[in-house]
């Protein structure tokens, strides 16, 4: 009887644990969903400002579409709001983890973390900026194979809309390919030691040693990112004034620290670092 209570009880608890952490995930969702809406209204409403970006090139290609009377492809309300979607979650979201992950081996390769010190103070500047950047080569390759490491989209699909043969495996039409860029990280067919941390991975001679596709941190082909040369400078680039003005330190047990493959590959939650001033 107590048993039975005690499962009971504690079955109870967890299902009420997991509605509370989906009353978060719906609050969440949607306070993000008005937040779109209300820009999207902002900017179509008030046209005194016309911005240069890609709300507004969607802004206008909808207003344009609306006079359109034939059946050609128009963009409609949902669309624009799903491009937004799409834009703010994969904008967001993927840099984060890969930063996380940056600062977390910086943090595990004191090596590293002094060559990338050193190459910061031979510039000794207060902001760093784009100009900048190629005087930071070592902290680029670190970035690289911090993001080879730990791919943020670890697997991403197609669907073949053809029968086709790939080197003998045959794959038919409607059928679904995970392509999954971690696991080719970390073929040695590619890399020497794939599991180990190794930023030469990146330099000239060791892009030259193997296939450009070996590195797919951003997917290719039509669908692949629009943001990934702009991830690439943009996590340079913020690497690089983070770690001029501020030294991280675990706070958590180095190794307590796992990948944790939700939709994207994000360090485990329990991920903290301490931040200090040295600027
Ligand atoms: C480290 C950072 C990033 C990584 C690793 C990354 C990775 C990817 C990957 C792998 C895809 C394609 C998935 C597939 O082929 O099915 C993708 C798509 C996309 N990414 Fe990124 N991304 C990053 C940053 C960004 C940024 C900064 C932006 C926007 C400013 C962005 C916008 C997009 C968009 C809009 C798509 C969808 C493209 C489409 O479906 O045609 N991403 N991203």
């Amino acid at each position: 009887m107590n048993a039975t209570n005690k499962l009971g009880g504690s079955q109870g608890q967890r299902g009420e644990k997991v509605a509370a952490k989906n009353t978060t995930i719906q609050h969440t969702a949607d306070q993000m969903i008005d937040f779109i809406n209300q820009v999207i209204a902002d900017r179509s409403v008030n046209r005194d400002t016309i911005y240069s970006d890609l709300l507004e090139n969607l802004i206008q290609a909808f207003h344009r579409d609306q006079s359109k009377s034939d059946d050609s492809f128009k963009v409609t309300k949902d669309q624009l709001f799903d491009e937004m979607v799409t834009m703010l979650i994969a904008g967001a979201e993927n840099p984060k983890n890969s930063l996380c992950w940056t600062l977390h081996m910086i943090h595990c390769n004191p090596k590293a973390k002094t060559k990338i010190y050193e190459e910061l103070e031979r510039l000794d500047k207060d902001t760093i900026t784009c100009e900048d950047l190629e005087s930071l080569p070592f902290l680029l390759k670190v970035y690289k194979e911090c993001v080879r490491l730990f791919p943020p989209a670890y697997a991403f699909s197609r669907k073949a809309i053809e029968d086709v043969d790939i080197r003998g495996f045959q794959i038919h039409s409607g059928q679904e390919v995970v392509i999954s860029p971690y696991a080719i990280h970390r073929n040695p067919k590619y890399y020497n030691n794939p599991a180990e941390f190794n930023p030469d991975n990146f330099s000239e001679k060791g892009q030259k040693m193997r296939p450009s596709l070996a590195f797919l941190p951003f997917g290719a082909g039509p669908r692949a990112c629009i943001g990934g040369q702009f991830a690439m400078n943009q996590g340079h680039i913020v690497l690089a004034n983070l770690l001029n003005c501020f030294e991280f330190e675990h706070s958590v047990p180095k190794k307590s620290v796992k990948m944790l493959p939700l939709i994207t590959l994000q360090p485990s939650s329990n991920f903290r670092m301490f931040v200090r001033r040295r600027r």
